[in-house]
C-alpha cells in the first residue's frame, strides 16, 4: 500500500515571507531573493526604511513580489492604519534582509520608531536577522553587543559572510547567500526530531581507477545522498557527508568529506562510525576495482586485454557485523527486478536495519532525476512511498528511521 501522509515542508511552498529591508546596499540583492522566493511559490510582503529606498525603489519590490510594499506608519489608506501590527499576523516568519548596524541597534533596544521596528515588536512569528555592513561597523563592540542581544530576544541571526565588501574594503559584513537563507527559513519549519542525533551519510559513486585517464564507475549522481544529508541537518543533526565525486552544492552546515575510491570511502566511514547514532549508505560503491592500475595510460596500439578485478570491501557489510553500540544502520537498494525480495535479501545478508529499494529502470526513480519512489523494508515488513520529490522522500526516510 502507498503511503501518502506529509509532515515535514521540504520546500517553501505556500510560506508567506514578511520581508523587511533595511538602507544597506545589499538591497539590490535581496530583490532577486524576492523573485527566488516567488518562483518557489512562497508569498512575500516588503516592508522598506525610508533608507532603503534610497538605494532601491518601492516599485522593484513591488513588481517582484506583485504585492504592495509598506513603508510609511502615519498613512491615509485604513487598511494600512494597523499594518505595524497585521502584516505579521499574516505571515510565517518575519526576515529583515539586508539589516543595517542602525536598524540591529534599534532592533535591539526594542525601538519602534518606523513601521519594521513596530512590526517587529508586534511580531509573534520567527525574526530572521541577517547582518550586512562594513567590516568595522560588523565587529564593533556595539554592533556585537547589539547582535547578542537580538539572539537572546530569541531573533535567529544569520553571520555575515567574509569577502569583498561594496565599500572596497574586505572582510566579514557581506550578505549572506540566498541558499544560505534559504535553507535556514526551510529549517524553521521543519520540527528538530534529529537534534541531539550524530548522523553520517554516504552518497555519490565511486571511482576505481585503471591508469591515469580512466576509471570503473557507475551513474550515481549523489543526489538521494545530499538530499539525506541536506534534510538531516535541516531538522537539528549533525550530518558527516562522505561523498563521492559529484557535481552537487554542498549542503549549508553539513561537514562533508570527499572520496574518490571505495576503500577511501571505507576508511571515512569507519573513522566517523564509532561516534555515529545512524549511518546511511546511500552510496554506489563499486562492487570491483582494477587489479591493476597502470602508471600510464594504456594505449590503442596495446590492443585489447580484458581488465582484471578484485572485489572491494562492502562497507555496509563490515558496518553490519561489527555493530554492538545500537548504531542504526540504513542500507540502499537500487535494483532491477524483484525489488522487494532483493532489499529483504540485504536487509539480512548486511545485518541492516533498514534497506531503501528503487527501481533503477524507471526514468523518474533512475540515476540523476529529482523525483524518487521507493520501499522501505525494515524486520518489522515493508512500506511503499509514493513517487515525489527526492528531498521529500529523504524526509519519509527519517520519519520512518525516527519510529524505529
Ligand atoms: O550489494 P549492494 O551493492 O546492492 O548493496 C547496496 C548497499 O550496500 C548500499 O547501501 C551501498 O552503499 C552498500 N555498499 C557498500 N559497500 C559496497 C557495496 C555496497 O557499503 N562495496
Amino acid at each position: 500500500m502507498i503511503d501518502n501522509h506529509f509532515v515535514v515542508p521540504a520546500s517553501l511552498t505556500g510560506k508567506r515571507i514578511l520581508l523587511g529591508v533595511t538602507g544597506s546596499i545589499a538591497a539590490y540583492k535581496v530583490a532577486g531573493w524576492v523573485r527566488e522566493f516567488t518562483t518557489r511559490s512562497a508569498e512575500v510582503t516588503v516592508v522598506m526604511t525610508k533608507a532603503a529606498k534610497r538605494f532601491v525603489s518601492a516599485m522593484t519590490f513591488g513588481a517582484l513580489s506583485g504585492n504592495r510594499v509598506y513603508g510609511d506608519m502615519f498613512v491615509r489608506e485604513p487598511e494600512e492604519l494597523m499594518a505595524h501590527i497585521t502584516l505579521s499576523r499574516e505571515a510565517d516568519v518575519l526576515l529583515i534582509a539586508p539589516a543595517t548596524a542602525h536598524t540591529i541597534a534599534r532592533l535591539a533596544c526594542g525601538m519602534a520608531d518606523d513601521l519594521l521596528s513596530a512590526a517587529v515588536l508586534a511580531a509573534k512569528i520567527p525574526v530572521v536577522v541577517c547582518p550586512a555592513m562594513n567590516t568595522a561597523m560588523y565587529t564593533h563592540p556595539a554592533t556585537q553587543h547589539n547582535i547578542g542581544r537580538l539572539c537572546d530576544l530569541g531573533y535567529h541571526v544569520i553571520p555575515p559572510e567574509c569577502g569583498e565588501l561594496a565599500c572596497g574594503e574586505e572582510g566579514a559584513g557581506r550578505l549572506p547567500e540566498w541558499e544560505t537563507v534559504h535553507e535556514k527559513l526551510i529549517a524553521l519549519f521543519c520540527p528538530q526530531d534529529l537534534k541531539g542525533k550524530n548522523i553520517v551519510i554516504t552518497a555519490g559513486p565511486t571511482r576505481e581507477a585503471l591508469d591515469p585517464a580512466r576509471y570503473l564507475s557507475n551513474r550515481s549522481s549523489g543526489k538521494m545522498g545530499y538530499a539525506l544529508a541536506r534534510t538531516a541537518a535541516r531538522r537539528g543533526a549533525e550530518v558527516t557527508l562522505v561523498s563521492g565525486p559529484v557535481n552537487l552544492a554542498i549542503p549549508p552546515g553539513v561537514e562533508t568529506m570527499q572520496v574518490t575510491t571505495a576503500r577511501q570511502m571505507q576508511a571515512r566511514v569507519l573513522e566517523k562510525a564509532e561516534s555515529a547514532d545512524i549511518i546511511v549508505k546511500a552510496a554506489a560503491v563499486s562492487d570491483f576495482r582494477p587489479k591493476n592500475c597502470h602508471r600510464q595510460k594504456i594505449k590503442k596500439n596495446q590492443g585489447i586485454s580484458p581488465i582484471e578485478v578484485e572485489e572491494n570491501p562492502d562497507i555496509l557489510a563490515t558496518l553490519g557485523k561489527r555493530k554492538d553500540k545500537g548504531t542504526m544502520l540504513v542500507g540502499f537498494a537500487a535494483e532491477s527486478s524483484n525489488h522487494e525480495a532483493e532489499g529483504r535479501r540485504k536487509l539480512e545478508q548486511k545485518k541492516a536495519d533498514l534497506i531503501v529499494v528503487n527501481d533503477i529502470l524507471r526514468p523518474e526513480t533512475g540515476f540523476d532525476v529529482d523525483t524518487n519512489q521507493v520501499i522501505l523494508v525494515d524486520a518489522g515488513g515493508s512500506k511503499q512511498l509514493p513517487l515525489m520529490s527526492k528531498e521529500e522522500t529523504a524526509n519519509r526516510i527519517w520519519d520512518h528511521i525516527l519510529t524505529l
